[in-house]
């Protein structure tokens, strides 16, 4: 085993923990929450989740950050990014930099302070927002992974 293999498996692991767990928080918990179904108040639910979830989230995103790296500059892919053919390429840095803002920048200094009074105002609202937010990313995260596995596979 070299290590590009023990690269690509991290990213791959790191991938599987990060989108899996956004996918079920998307598809399973934020419905829940939105319903009621874990106690009246969803503000205090859906953090409970967060909560525990987010450093899962934070240590994968860097994990797949530094062994994409890695598989870049070892295997010197730096080409790749001048090519529409690997638009995949493209979409790995671009979704991984939207993560990089979303739970380093916007989970601690916007989500914790605005999305709190928000919800309490128009919890609704809020949740629904933050449910559509869930689906558009976890969107991007499926094409971002079809076109990964299909183009490194051709
Ligand atoms: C800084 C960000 C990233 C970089 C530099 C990067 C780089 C790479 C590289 C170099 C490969 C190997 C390609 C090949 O063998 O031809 C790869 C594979 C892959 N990456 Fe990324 N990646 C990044 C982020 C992501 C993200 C955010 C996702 C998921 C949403 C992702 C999912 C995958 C998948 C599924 C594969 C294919 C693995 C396989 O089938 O062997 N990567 N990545």
């Amino acid at each position: 085993m070299n290590d590009i293999v023990v690269a690509r498996a991290l990213h791959v692991l790191a991938v599987v923990i990060w989108i899996g767990g956004m996918s079920m928080a998307t598809t399973v918990a934020l419905p829940a929450v939105r319903r009621g179904d874990l106690g009246k108040n969803r503000l205090q639910a859906f953090q409970a989740i967060e909560h525990r979830f987010v450093w899962q989230a934070r240590t994968a995103v860097i994990v797949v950050g530094l062994t994409g790296a890695y598989m870049v500059w070892r295997l010197n892919l730096w080409d790749r990014f001048r090519s529409a053919a690997f638009w995949w390429m493209h979409a790995m840095v671009f979704l991984w930099l939207l993560f990089v803002f979303a739970l380093f920048v916007a989970e601690p200094f916007i989500l914790q302070r605005h999305f709190r009074d928000w919800a309490h105002l128009r919890p609704e609202r809020a949740f629904a927002w933050l449910h559509r937010a869930h689906w558009a990313l976890l969107a991007l995260s499926i094409v971002t992974i079809l076109g990964a596995v299909a183009g490194s596979y051709r």
